[in-house]
């Protein structure tokens, strides 16, 4: 914790205190979060988001459902990859961004303000949102959910501030089977690049600093205190209709991607950052977008749970 810059005090108060935990946290990773997960705001990712979102919204979109969506909220929208990404997908249109840790929200604006977009930004906790009812077209969420410690607090939260008739589209959440086997296949990986990278024929080119990887130790170890939860799908769609919402469904992705998609990022960490190219980057995006193609075929026959992330959607009741 020592690298992330809080007080010895914060963080002996953190231990006790998992929303102070999460601040500390996503404070520290506001700084770097773009560059380590490869967030841009381009063709790329824009075509990520929004396949992922439409993805999810078609599970249970009503035929009288028009695009773009007019005023729109995200919850824990960190450095603002799904919500600006909407917006250059031309999905969305009025931007309300939020999230729990400043540095984040600060980071969003930092860089809405860089695509020349005008957005409101505010920092805020889920569970409590600081906005009227009835206020949002649309509510969205990307990796969020399974950092909240009342999911369904946040999710009656959501329902309240949508208008009747409103959507919220929750995507990018860890499946507990999927993070099982993800969180195998990451730990396999590092274990084994770490080794091999350090042997005299590999050690000069390919080698990281012990400083790095003792960070990036640390890093992990952090992640395990703000992860709170993962999710089945079956339960996921019940916890947003005890939270009131309507045409609740729920969408999955990422199960051949997902295991090619961790040991290749684990990877990546794990050995020196000049010894992988462009070339890598571009095979291993171009190895994921076709597995995700093949997964969608899998989709057909596969149980939701088996897959890694999971999207719920659903709607505000009519009144
Ligand atoms: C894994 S990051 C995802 C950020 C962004 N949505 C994305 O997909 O890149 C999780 C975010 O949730 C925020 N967060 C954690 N707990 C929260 C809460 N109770 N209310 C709102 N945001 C929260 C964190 O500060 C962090 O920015």
């Amino acid at each position: 914790m020592v690298t992330t810059g809080a007080s010895a005090e914060e963080v002996e108060q953190a231990w006790a205190d998992n929303k102070l935990a999460q601040v500390l946290y996503h404070d520290w990773e506001a700084q770097t979060y773009d560059e380590k997960w490869s967030i841009s705001f381009d063709e790329r990712c824009t075509t990520v988001v929004r396949d992922r979102f439409m993805h999810v919204l078609e599970a249970t979109r009503r035929p009288d459902e028009s695009l773009p969506y007019g005023r729109v909220l995200e919850l824990g929208a960190g450095t603002g990859f799904f919500a600006l990404n909407l917006k250059l997908a031309g999905l969305v249109d009025e931007v309300h961004v939020s999230d729990l840790s400043p540095g984040m929200v600060e980071a969003a604006k930092a860089n809405a303000q860089r695509l020349g977009f005008e957005i409101d930004g505010r920092v805020a906790d889920a569970e409590h949102l600081p906005y009227e009812d009835d206020s949002f077209d649309l509510v969205v969420g990307h990796a969020v959910i399974h950092h909240i410690p009342d999911v369904e607090a946040a999710l009656r939260e959501v329902v309240r501030v949508l208008r009747p008739g409103g959507r919220f589209v929750i995507a990018g959440e860890p499946t507990t089977i999927g993070h099982w086997y993800a969180r195998h296949i990451s730990r396999a990986t590092w274990e084994t690049a770490t080794r091999v990278s350090r042997l005299p024929p590999f050690r000069s080119k390919w080698a990281r600093e012990q400083a790095e990887l003792d960070e990036s130790s640390r890093a992990a170890a952090l992640e395990a205190v703000v992860d709170l939860h993962t999710f089945d799908p079956a339960e996921l769609a019940a916890k947003a209709r005890r939270a009131g919402a309507d045409h609740v469904g729920t969408a999955t992705e990422e199960l051949t991607a997902a295991f090619a998609g961790w040991p290749i990022r684990t990877f990546e960490y794990a050995v020196a950052e000049d010894a992988l190219g462009f070339g890598w980057a571009k095979f291993a995006y171009g190895s994921w977008r076709r597995l995700m193609r093949v997964d969608a075929v899998l989709g057909r026959v596969v149980p939701q749970r088996f897959f890694y992330n999971v999207g719920v959607t659903g709607t505000k009741p009519l009144r």
